[in-house]
């Protein structure tokens, strides 16, 4: 498919992946199907959420209602990570306000053998006949992801959302070759996850390894990133930009960069000139506002997007987010005219907002 300016399609969000010229800084919102959407909790009512994603004229849906509300440059699939998971056969439930629990936790390496049994053949069609239908919708690039083998396997060993993850730091270094086997095992089963998603039309994608800010950068080498280094080689030759985000990462930076993806997303803890310093000018940026910003009266949120707007310089390869996802009491208004904000400030040939404190 031609997908040039002049088709109408708005391409400005892939372009700043690759760190090209762009008209504006584009923008879209973690998790901006959710909650603090009015239609998103009419859509949503007392259904499953993996059901949702199985279904997919309401993954469908639910991505695009978003889109009807904002003028954001990108669409993600609705989704979550476990439903590769839950498709693969595992007990697994989200939970309103907890998020994902697992029946039966992996903690032996019997355990981990049945995980890669189980994830040998996995129907993952409902998923990626959402993304066929998408793309005959969209005017916009459509986002694909995942859940990082860090971040799926400290769910499995956990059983659930942790704080500390005692379990999963325990396995890890108690037994370095099941932990081995077991980030093999879901480290294939997302390039399998993801390269379906491109194959069905994804035109970006999203690795979330969400919770691995809580490892330090000996661990992050020896235990992480050797699978999501592969990850990312494995997808290179499909040439569609692949992001790579984390929350709490301040000093995984540099070993983010290694692992090799084109766009890196950060939090809002490190300002983002700085993030940026830490990864490269030549990598693409993703971020950073806080989220929990967006929730403050919107004078507030407009001095610190501008704060994240000028420490941006207006340098080649900026996609504007929050620095993790929407909250769900965030009023709907606030993110309207965040898009607005960015849009307007942005415009290429006008003054950028480069002056002034960083
Ligand atoms: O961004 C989007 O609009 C797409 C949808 C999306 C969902 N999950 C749907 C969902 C995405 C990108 C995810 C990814 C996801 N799921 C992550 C990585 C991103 C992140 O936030 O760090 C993680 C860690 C999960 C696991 C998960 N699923 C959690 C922690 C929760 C929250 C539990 C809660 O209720 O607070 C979920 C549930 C979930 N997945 C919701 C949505 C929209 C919650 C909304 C609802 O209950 O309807």
């Amino acid at each position: 498919m031609d997908e040039t300016a002049d088709s109408g399609f708005n391409d400005r969000f892939l372009r700043a992946c690759r760190r090209e010229p762009v008209d504006r800084t584009p923008v879209w919102f973690m998790r901006q199907s959710g909650r603090y959407l009015p239609e998103y909790r009419q859509l949503r009512q007392d259904r499953d959420i993996l059901e949702m994603c199985r279904t997919p004229e309401i993954a469908v849906e639910a991505t695009l209602l978003p889109l009807r509300r904002m003028e954001v440059d990108a669409a993600i699939l609705f989704s979550d990570i476990m439903v590769p998971l839950a498709a693969a056969g595992l007990d697994v439930e989200i939970r309103p306000s907890v998020g994902p629990v697992i029946g039966q936790p992996i903690r032996s390496a019997s355990e981990v053998r049945r995980l890669r049994s189980r994830t040998a053949d996995l129907d993952v069609s409902p998923v990626l006949d959402a993304i066929g239908l998408l793309r005959k919708e969209l005017s916009v690039p459509l986002i694909g992801f995942a859940g990082a083998p860090f971040t799926l396997a400290s769910y499995l060993i956990e059983g659930g959302p942790s704080r500390n993850f005692e379990r999963t730091k325990a396995f890890m270094h108690g037994e370095p070759a099941t932990w081995d086997d077991l980030m093999g095992t879901l480290g294939d089963l997302v390039s399998y996850y993801l390269q379906a998603q491109i194959e069905a039309g994804v035109q970006a994608v999203q690795v979330f390894d969400s919770w691995v800010g809580a490892l330090d950068p000996d661990d992050y080498i020896r235990f992480v990133l050797p699978t999501t280094r592969d990850i990312f080689d494995g997808l290179a030759w499909l040439g569609v930009p692949r992001i790579h985000f984390g929350v709490g990462t301040g000093e995984l930076l540099p070993l983010m960069r290694e692992a090799g993806a084109d766009v890196v997303g950060v939090d809002w803890r490190v300002p983002l000139h700085e993030a940026w310093e830490r990864i490269g000018f030549d990598v693409a940026i993703q971020g950073n506002l806080d989220p929990a910003v967006c929730l403050a009266p919107w004078d507030a949120v407009e001095a610190k997007a501008l704060v994240v707007l000028r420490r941006a310089a207006g340098r080649a390869g900026h996609v504007f987010n929050l620095g993790h996802g929407v909250l769900p009491g965030t009023p709907l208004e606030n993110l309207q005219r965040l898009v607005e904000l960015v849009h307007e400030r942005t415009l290429r040939g006008s003054a950028a907002p480069t002056d002034g404190r960083l």
